[in-house]
């Protein structure tokens, strides 16, 4: 726990200006439907409430529990209006000069009636000069209402409203334990800032209460947590995986190059220095099968020290059949705003092999992400891996895509020793007291992947009989085992023999 240096307590409510001013805007610049896609229906409904007051135009909310509500009484219409359509006719008949908010109405929008309505009053717009501001979580406009609809999007808080979001949840935090002040260091208090970004002010909120623990105190040790539960609240619904377990670069015997790029890289990835240096924007691991490049993606974003999210082609392509291009952009939306963060995109050859049977899907979706790749602004680092280049778009591997593309071969000797060590200790054996010489030996040709199943099977052989693992087991399993080296011996020539003069060795 750090030592804490800052008391925090409320301070005043959070600007709304600038939204005003620009609804505003559009609203005077005689639009007939604006649609607002937010969760944030209260601060929508309040602008268009102040709106109204200073326009002096009649201003009301419709929801389907309470029909047709005036701001003020006094403009209350003489009969109620409660069924969606009803408000269409009210619209045309005597609602002239005002403004209506349309809440949750999204499923309305799927109805071709109520879209010809809509569009009826866009038409007859200026008879009545009224405009129709639908809201909704998740709003899909009709085509047919496209030219008369503008769109409108509540800005995210800044980082001084964001500030201020945490300054009032200590408020209310202290206001709830007998006004204790919350405690926390400016470092932490940055961070935590920092990574409310992205988030609507109502999340934001509910993410800073969740940050202030049970001793009153924003730590830097929560913010793990705090970027886990912002991504819950972003990633719900969506092709991406937050990963829980990162590596460590001690878990992996060799890719020492790799680590020692990672490393002189980690303070500008992260911020943390002022220099000019462009940052680190991606790096592509090729090669063999089994020898850790899926490991050595997660121990990157446990260098960087940010969360790791994968992008599940799978489940990009199977789970929202025919969203697939929209889901790949929220996708990568939701990254930027999670960012500084890994994105890693695992064995990509799968997931964008341009097939023909496809319609030409898995092309667009390359071609967006590569367009994604050359534009991006947030710090999100790029791990994709590898293990067919036969199969790996071209594209993908043309100079300046990546900052780097590592070569990820079979295991030297010395990183075989490292491997068996690593796997033995973590199953609480001493490497010392095999004969690694021998091991490393009877290991020629085997993946990090393959050594450590070797183990494992050689374990239980021994298990099965009462007694620790031995020399003799490890060698006889390793004995038994035809390594996918010499069983795919060309395919790993093939791969090595690209390899050379396109990528640099990991190790
Ligand atoms: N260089 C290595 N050092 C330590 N363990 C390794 C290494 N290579 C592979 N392994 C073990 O094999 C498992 C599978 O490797 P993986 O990272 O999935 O390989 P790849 O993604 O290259 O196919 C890892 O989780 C790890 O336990
Ligand atoms: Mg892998």
């Amino acid at each position: 726990m750090n030592v804490p240096s800052a008391k925090l307590s409320s301070v005043g409510a959070l600007a709304t200006e600038s939204p005003l001013r620009d609804l505003e805007a559009i609203i005077r610049s005689r639009t007939p439907l604006i649609a607002v896609e937010s969760n944030e229906e209260p601060q929508v409904v309040g602008i268009v409430r102040k709106i109204g007051q200073r326009l002096q135009l009649k201003a009301y909310r419709w929801t389907v529990t309470e029909g047709l509500q005036a701001f003020e009484p006094c403009d209350q219409p003489l009969q109620s209006v409660v069924k969606s359509q009803e408000i269409f006719n009210f619209i045309k008949t005597s609602g002239s000069h005002s403004l209506f908010v349309l809440l949750d109405f999204h499923p309305f929008l799927e109805d071709t009636v109520h879209v010809r309505y809509l569009k009826d009053v866009a038409l007859s717009y200026p008879n009545h000069y009224s405009t129709v501001v639908i809201v909704g979580c998740a709003l899909k406009i009709p085509e047919e209402l496209r030219p008369f609809t503008a769109p409108f999007r509540l800005p995210l808080p800044t980082a001084d409203e964001l500030r201020r979001i945490v300054f009032d949840a200590a408020g209310e935090w202290g206001a709830e334990h007998g006004r204790r002040d919350v405690e926390t260091t400016n470092k932490a208090l940055d961070l935590l800032v920092r990574n409310l970004a992205g988030l609507t002010a109502t999340d934001a909120r509910r993410l800073a209460l969740k940050a202030i623990n049970d001793q009153g105190v924003i730590a830097e040790s929560e913010m793990p947590e705090v970027m886990r539960a912002k991504y819950e609240l972003l990633g719900r619904d969506s092709p991406l995986t937050f990963e829980y377990e990162t590596a460590r670069f001690s878990e992996i015997g060799g890719m020492t190059r790799l680590r020692q790029w990672l490393e002189v890289r980690k303070s500008v990835f992260s911020g943390g220095t002022q220099v000019h240096l462009d940052p680190p924007r991606g790096v592509l691991l090729l090669g063999v099968q089994g020898c850790g490049k899926s490991l050595a993606a997660k121990a990157a974003a446990g260098i960087f020290g940010v969360p790791l999210l994968r992008l599940d082609f799978g489940v990009l392509y199977n789970k929202y059949y025919g969203e697939t291009e929209r889901n790949l952009r929220k996708a990568l939306e939701t990254a930027e705003v999670m960012s500084p963060c890994v994105l890693w995109l695992d064995e990509i050859e799968k997931g964008l092999a341009v097939g023909d049977e496809d319609d030409g899907l898995s092309r667009r979706i390359l071609s967006a992400l590569l367009t994604w790749m050359s534009e991006r602004r947030k710090p999100v680092f790029l791990v994709a891996t590898a293990n067919d280049i036969t199969r790996l778009p071209p594209e993908m591997v043309r100079k300046g895509r990546f900052d780097e593309i590592f070569f990820v071969d079979l295991p030297s000797p010395q990183n075989r020793r490292d491997i068996l060590g690593i796997h033995l200790s973590k199953r609480c054996l001493t490497p010392k007291q095999f004969d690694l010489d021998a091991l490393v030996s009877a290991t020629d040709g085997f993946s990090g992947s393959e050594i450590e199943q070797a183990i494992v099977s050689a374990m239980y052989t021994a298990h099965a009989q009462g007694r620790t693992v031995t020399q003799t087991d490890l060698l006889a399993e390793l004995q038994q085992t035809k390594p996918l080296s010499v069983v795919m011996a060309e395919k790993v020539d093939e791969i090595r023999a690209w390899a050379i003069g396109r990528t640099v060795p990991c190790d």
